[in-house]
C-alpha cells in the first residue's frame, strides 16, 4: 500500500521501505525505542531533526527557575521581564463584558481601538491618523511581521531586547550588532551606524532598518534627545526605516522627563510600537500596536504588515481589542495606576541598584522600565579565582545553581561573553500574592516592606557570599 511503501521516488534516498528492517547505509533514526503498531500500519520515526529554534532565554530562566522551586530550592526571581502587579479591575470588567464577541473583525483592528491608539499618541506630541494604526497579538508579533515586511537586514543596539535578534533569521532578515553611546541604552550609537550600514552593503547585504528601545530593555536607561535626532539624520542619510519600540514610554523614573520619540524627527520613515503588556501589567493578554508612517512608503508597508497579519493570526482577539481601546483612552483610573507602577519600579529598581553598587559593581541609574543593569566587571578577578567565572553566562550560572538567583547574563542581549554584565528585573520582588502587590503599588516606600525587603536583603547576601566565597574559595551560603 502507498501508506505503508511510498515508490521511490518519494523516498529519501538511502531510507528503507520498511523500518523493521533498516539498511546500514540508511539514515540514522531514533533506535532502541519500540515503534508502535497504528491502523496504517506500523509507525516509522521520522529520520531528521526539525530547524532549531532555542526558547527565549527570559522564558526559559523562568522555566529553571520554577524547576529549583519544585526541587525545593528557595529562589529570587530576577530574570523575567513582567511587571509584577495585579492587573486593574477596570481591565478585567472590559474583558469580561466583550467576552461572548466572537468573529475575527479587520486584521488592522476594530476602528475604536485604533482611533483609541490614536489618541494615546496624539496626546504624547504624536498626531496620528487611526488609519495608519495596525493592532495584532502582542508588540512581539507585530516587530516580527514589520521585520518581514521591511524585507532587509536590521540594525540592533548591542545590547538589545533579545527578541530583536532572534527574531531576525525567523524573518529571513539578519541583525547587525551596533554599540549604543555610553551610558545611553536602546539606541545604536549614531557615530558608529554609517560605518557598520556602509560596510554590511559594501559586502552586499540589503539593510534597510534599525531599531531602538526608549526607554531601553535590558538597561533600564533612556537615550536622550540629541542621541536620536542624531540618529534620526544617519537613518535619512543611510535611507533606513526606523521601528521605535515605545513598549515602556509611560514608565520613564522621572515624571518630568519626555521621551524623545524618533516619529518627531523622521516622521516619514518611523514606525512605532507599543502594548498594553508592560505599563498595565497585561502580559498575557496578547494585543500590541502599530503606528506606521503616512505617506506612500507607510501604506505600502501597512500593506504588507496586513498582508502578513492576515496570513498568520488573523485578527486580534475581540474581547482584548474591547479592553485595549478602553486603556488607550486613559480614564484616569488607569492612568493613576500606571503612574503608581511607575513610582513602584523606579523605587525598587533603585534599591536594587544600590545593593549591586554596594556589592562592588558598576551600575548605570535606572531611569526607565523595570530593569537593572549591573557590570561585575569590578568583581572579574575574584569571580575568576573563586568561582571559575569568565563570562556572564558562567556567572548567571553560578547564581542560579548555588544561590537559586535567576537573572540573564549580558550575552543574551547581544554583548561579548566576557561581558561580566547581567539582566535583572526585580519587579517579581512586589509580591506572591496579589494582596502584597497592592500593598507594594500602595506603598509610599516599597523598598521598606519586609517581603521586597527580604527579597533585596537576600540579594546582598548572595553577593556578598559571591565575593566572600570567591576570596576563600568556596561559597558558605547555599
Ligand atoms: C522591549 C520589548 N519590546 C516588546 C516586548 C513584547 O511585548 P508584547 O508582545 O507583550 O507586546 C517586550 C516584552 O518583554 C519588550 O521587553
Amino acid at each position: 500500500m502507498h501508506a505503508q511503501n511510498p515508490p521511490a521516488h518519494e523516498r529519501p534516498a538511502g531510507r528503507p521501505t520498511s523500518p523493521s528492517s533498516p539498511s546500514p547505509s540508511g539514515p540514522r533514526v531514533s533506535s532502541g525505542a519500540s515503534v508502535p503498531s497504528t491502523a496504517s500500519g506500523p509507525a516509522r520515526p521520522v529520520s531528521f531533526a526539525p530547524r532549531a529554534v532555542p526558547l527565549s532565554p527570559t522564558l526559559a530562566v523562568n522555566e529553571a527557575l520554577a524547576r529549583k522551586r519544585r526541587e525545593g530550592v528557595r529562589v529570587l526571581p530576577l530574570g523575567f521581564g513582567e511587571a509584577g502587579i495585579p492587573i486593574h479591575p477596570a481591565l478585567t470588567r472590559e474583558l469580561a463584558s466583550a467576552s461572548g464577541r466572537g468573529g475575527y473583525g479587520p486584521v488592522a483592528g476594530s476602528a475604536a481601538l485604533r482611533a483609541a491608539a490614536a489618541g494615546y499618541w496624539a496626546r504624547r506630541g504624536l498626531p496620528t491618523d487611526p488609519s495608519t494604526v495596525v493592532c495584532g497579538p502582542g508588540s512581539k508579533p507585530l516587530l516580527f511581521a514589520l521585520l518581514m515586511a521591511i524585507g532587509g537586514d536590521v540594525v540592533v543596539a548591542a545590547p538589545s531586547w533579545v527578541s530583536y535578534a532572534a527574531q531576525a533569521p525567523l524573518a529571513g532578515v539578519r541583525p547587525i550588532r551596533v554599540a549604543t553611546p555610553p551610558g545611553e541604552g536602546g539606541v545604536p550609537s549614531p557615530a558608529l551606524l554609517a560605518d557598520a550600514v556602509v560596510r554590511a552593503r559594501a559586502a552586499g547585504r540589503t539593510v534597510r532598518a534599525v531599531i531602538v528601545t526608549l526607554p531601553d530593555n535590558p538597561t533600564g536607561t533612556l537615550a536622550s534627545e540629541e542621541t536620536v535626532r542624531r540618529l534620526c539624520a544617519a537613518a535619512r542619510d543611510l535611507d533606513l526605516v526606523i521601528v521605535s519600540d515605545e513598549i515602556y514610554r509611560d514608565l520613564v523614573h522621572d515624571r518630568g522627563r519626555a521621551v524623545p520619540s524618533p516619529a518627531r524627527y523622521a516622521p516619514e520613515r518611523t514606525v512605532v510600537t507599543t502594548a498594553l503588556s508592560k505599563s498595565l501589567a497585561a502580559g498575557g493578554w496578547r494585543l500590541g500596536v502599530a503606528r506606521l508612517p503616512e505617506g506612500p512608503f507607510g501604506a505600502a508597508l501597512r500593506a504588507a504588515v496586513l498582508g502578513i497579519a492576515s496570513e498568520v493570526w488573523s485578527s486580534a482577539p475581540a474581547p482584548v481589542q474591547h479592553a485595549a481601546a478602553y486603556a488607550f483612552a486613559e480614564p484616569p483610573e488607569l492612568v493613576e495606576h500606571v503612574d503608581r507602577s511607575r513610582r513602584l519600579h523606579a523605587a525598587v529598581c533603585r534599591a536594587v541598584a544600590g545593593r549591586f553598587a554596594a556589592a562592588g559593581a558598576r551600575v548605570p541609574a535606572p531611569q526607565g522600565a523595570f530593569y537593572v543593569y549591573p557590570d561585575l566587571g569590578p568583581l572579574r578577578d575574584a569571580l575568576r579565582r573563586g568561582h571559575g567565572v569568565n563570562t556572564s553566562v558562567e556567572l548567571s550560572e553560578l547564581l542560579l545553581e548555588r544561590y537559586g538567583v535567576g537573572v540573564l547574563p549580558g550575552s543574551s542581549f547581544g554583548e561579548p561573553p566576557v561581558a561580566l554584565r547581567l539582566r535583572v528585573a526585580p519587579s517579581l520582588l512586589y509580591g506572591e500574592t496579589d494582596e502584597q502587590r497592592l500593598a507594594a503599588l500602595a506603598s509610599p516606600d516599597p523598598a521598606s516592606l519586609p517581603w521586597i525587603a527580604g527579597g533585596l536583603d537576600r540579594l546582598s547576601e548572595v553577593l556578598a557570599d559571591l565575593r566572600e566565597s570567591a576570596r576563600a574559595g568556596q561559597a558558605a551560603l547555599a
